[in-house]
């Protein structure tokens, strides 16, 4: 570092030098330059400025050479330090190792979850989802649902992990979004289509396609998420076969958007079975729990936790929703696949970012 300073310092002198012998140039041309009779005095003066100039212009050849070759030997030593540094930072097992620790910190706070015994109290129904916290964090995880990034505010937008790495994948690999229960409400969609810019799939089977607000950014399919082979009314199909419908069943789901207001129960145990059973793959899951749907019935709620944690997905975020549901009626829950959550801290344990 020392060295490199004292080497800077060198080459700001010899620069100076250099630009002080151009000045004296520039100030003996522009005294030539005025025009007066050409005697033989005059003449004289004239050839020894010539002189003059092109003594000062050879100096100015010299400092500016100096100053090359100072320049090369700063740079030089800036390469090295830059070296340095970077093999201080760590090398790409020291990173895992770090993402290792967090992974186990996961795992502790999952299995000391578990172990807590789990009831309804219907006269304090605050109390349903206390058991469920967030367990993960994910180091990019941002309230997502709106065009104007960082602006996402009110009763819609979700938590989503890893924004950015998903808009670099859409861009290498394709990346791949799910919303289920639209309502025409497609600001999500909207951002996910300006900010991320993945493929969308959205479904409601409420919906007739025309009517659907956003043909022009997501594909839209009038089929509701629940039990395959409903006979009456709308089309309810189940996630596995809805993916396998699309051709979706070799590539992962990056976003499962899902509110349907109390469909959830129906949709993600089997969706949790599938993907533990490893016949499809999602990455991270965006749901809204509905109490009312519950009917008291304690196994359905623990039963949707206990499915997400057989199919290797961790809790990053929770929200309470207090704009239409007091808070305690309906929460946001946004889950992440392990080894998603590992890829996206990985840019920043690992320097990636
Ligand atoms: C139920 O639906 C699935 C998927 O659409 C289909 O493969 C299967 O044959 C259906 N089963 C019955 C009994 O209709
Ligand atoms: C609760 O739900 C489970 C799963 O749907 C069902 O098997 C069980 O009979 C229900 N229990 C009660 C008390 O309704």
């Amino acid at each position: 570092m020392k060295s490199m300073h004292v080497g800077g310092a060198n080459v700001f002198v010899l620069l100076l030098m250099g630009a002080a012998n151009l000045f004296a140039v520039f100030q003996l041309l522009a005294r030539q330059g005025g025009v007066e009779p050409r005697t033989a005095a005059n003449a004289l003066e004239t050839d020894t400025r010539t002189l003059d100039v092109k003594k000062t212009l050879d100096d100015a050849v010299k400092s500016t050479e100096a100053a090359g070759a100072e320049l090369k030997a700063a740079t030089a030593a800036l390469k090295q330090v830059k070296e340095e540094v970077a093999a201080t930072r760590g090398s790409s097992s020291d990173c895992e190792s770090v993402l290792d620790k967090l992974d186990s910190q996961f795992d502790a706070r999952r299995k000391a979850r578990q172990e807590i015994p789990f009831t309804i109290n219907p006269d304090y129904p605050q109390g349903t989802f206390d058991k469920w916290e967030p367990e993960a964090v994910c180091f990019a995880d941002e309230r997502f649902g709106n065009t104007a990034r960082y602006k996402a505010l009110g009763d819609g937008p979700k938590f989503v992990c890893g924004v950015d790495f998903l808009a670099k994948k859409a861009k290498k690999e394709g990346c791949l979004v799910y919303s289920i229960g639209s309502n025409n409400d497609i600001s999500f969609e909207q951002a996910v289509h300006s900010i991320m810019g993945c493929e969308i799939h959205t479904f409601d089977p409420y919906i007739p396609k025309e009517k659907f607000v956003g043909n022009d950014i997501a594909v839209f399919h009038q089929w509701g998420l629940g039990e395959d082979n409903s006979t009456q009314g709308p089309t309810f199909k189940s996630a596995a076969t809805v993916m396998k419908e699309l051709g979706h069943t070799n590539s992962a789901i990056d976003i499962f958007k899902i509110d349907c207001e109390g469909c959830e129960f129906a949709v993600m145990p089997p969706l949790f079975e599938s993907i533990s059973k490893g016949i499809v793959k999602v990455n991270q899951v965006q749901i809204e729990i509905h109490r009312d749907a519950l009917k008291e019935n304690t196994t359905v709620l623990e039963g949707i936790f206990a499915a997400a944690d057989r199919a290797n997905l961790r809790i990053f975020h929770k929200e309470r929703n207090q704009w239409g549901c007091m808070g305690y009626m309906c929460v946001e829950y946004a889950f992440v696949n392990e080894k998603f959550l590992r890829e996206v801290n990985g840019e920043y344990v690992c320097h990636r970012v």
